[in-house]
Order: structure tokens, then sequence, then C-alpha cells
């Protein structure tokens, strides 16, 4: 059964007169527990499928239901619950709070979503502290705990914002040019933990990238061009390990 189905789904940016058509008539199923990689070249409306997807922005018309909801319907405050509770997003410009360090970055968003623990879920301080920098060390960032985002590298930043997105253990996880900053070697052992996740916790990715390697690990395959979309599924991708750019 499908997680995520988009029905005739619009999205038009208005600039004053003019009319910016990002994505037209796009109808697309996703089941749970997918691996999905989003390709099309740039100004195809990546980043604004992603946005939809995750109730960053509404749809100009058509229909978004997630879980067996129509996001569409949601009130502001409900939306924001939807987001905080189902979507780890990473950012393609990580929008990290300048003015917390890498490890609140990450406590702040727990904060807001508390932590899972056995099924429930807990704002405890400790317990948070702990999650936040259990996933700091995860992308090999705890000598950096304490470093402002200006203090710290592109990949760095890309780095934290990635684990800020997926410590608080999100069912889907949404990410716009996860490793596009990153040297090789940092890319494959991000793409190494997301594939892990995804066949160990059944969670959703839905990876947008103009690395075409990147399409190899996936199962489902989504390509936009010209505000179309194309949607195939791969039996066999390629294990990360075997990855090469
Ligand atoms: N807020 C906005 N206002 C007006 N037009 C926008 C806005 N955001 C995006 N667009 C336009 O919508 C189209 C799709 O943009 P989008 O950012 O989704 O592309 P993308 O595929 O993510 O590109 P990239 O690969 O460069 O990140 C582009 O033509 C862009 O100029
Ligand atoms: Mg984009």
């Amino acid at each position: 059964m499908s997680l995520i189905t988009l029905t005739s789904v619009t999205k038009e940016y208005k600039l004053g007169e003019i009319i910016v058509t990002a994505l037209k008539d796009i109808n697309l199923d996703i089941e749970k527990g997918k691996f999905v990689v989003l390709v099309g070249p740039s100004g195809s409306g990546k980043t604004t499928l992603l946005n939809l997807i995750s109730a960053i922005d509404y749809p100009s018309a058509g229909r978004i239901q997630i879980d067996n909801v129509d996001i569409s319907f949601l009130k502001r405050k409900q939306r924001a619950q939807f987001r905080r509770e189902k979507i780890g997003f990473i950012f393609q410009f990580f929008n990290l709070l300048p003015t917390l360090s890498a490890l609140e970055n990450i406590e702040f968003s727990l904060d807001l979503s508390g932590i899972l623990v056995n099924g429930k879920r807990s704002f405890d301080k400790k317990d948070i502290r702990e999650t936040a920098m259990t996933w700091l060390r995860g992308v090999h960032l705890e000598e950096r705990a304490n470093h402002f985002p200006s203090q710290l590298s592109g990949g760095e930043q890309q780095r934290v914002a990635i684990a800020r997105a997926l410590a608080k253990d999100p069912p889907i996880v949404v990410a716009d040019e996860p490793t596009g900053n990153l040297d090789y070697q940092t890319g494959v052992s991000i793409l190494n933990l997301m594939k892990k996740l995804n066949e160990t916790t059944n969670k959703t990715f839905i990876i947008a990238t103009h690395n075409q390697q990147i399409v190899k690990i996936a199962n489902v395959v989504i390509s936009l061009q010209f505000n179309q979309i194309y949607c195939y599924e791969q039996d066999n991708p390629l294990d990360v390990s075997k990855l090469a750019w």
C-alpha cells in the first residue's frame, strides 16, 4: 500500500505578474520502506516536490496523502506536528540555526519533536543530549559539538544537518542533495548510514541528487523533466560499497 500519494499535483509560484509552473499535474505513489532517488536537471522541481511531500509548502492544485492523511487539509498547527513527527528533512542549504552550536542544533530539533523511547515520545533533556551526541558521533563530528555553523566547513554543516534529521527517528527522511558538499568517502559513508537505516528500520528515504551514480542504489527512481514525472522500480540496486564517482 502507498505511503505517499500525489494526485494531479500542480505547483505554481507567482512572482507579481509572472507565474512559474514548477510541477504540472503530477501523479505519484511511493510505498513504505522504499529508498527513492529523485533526479532531474536544475530547476526541474526537485526541491519543490520535496517541500510539498514534507508539508513545508502547499500545492496550487491536487491532493497529497501521506499515511492516509490528506496533508493539504491540515491546519497550520497540525502541519507543524506532522513535520515534527513524520519528516526528517535535510535541506539543500542545511538551514542550521547560526546562534546554536552543532550539538544544540540537534538538541533544539529534538526538544520540539521529542525522541522515541520504547515507542513513546520523551522530552527528557538528558536523553535528548545523549541522543544528539550519539548522532554527532555517527557522522564523525563529536569533536565539533561546540562549534557554531560559521565555524564548520560546508561538508561538516551538511553532516550536522543529516544528524539533526535522523536523530528524531522519523518514518520518512527527505534529503535535498545530502551529499552535494561531501567528498567521495564521506558521501559514501553517509549513504551507507542511510541505506542501513532504510533496511533495518523500514524508514522511507527520498533523496534528490544531481549525482547519477546515486541512482544506482535506489529501489525507486523518480526523474523530473519539463515539469513532468517519470518513475520506475529497480529490482537489484547496487550495493553502496560498490558505488564510485
Ligand atoms: N519561491 C519561488 N518563487 C518563484 N519561483 C520559484 C521558487 N522556488 C522555485 N522556483 C522555480 O521553480 C522551478 C523549480 O525549482 P526547484 O527549486 O524545485 O528546482 P530543483 O530541481 O530543486 O533545482 P536545483 O537542482 O537547482 O536545486 C525553477 O524554475 C525555480 O526557478
Ligand atoms: Mg533544489
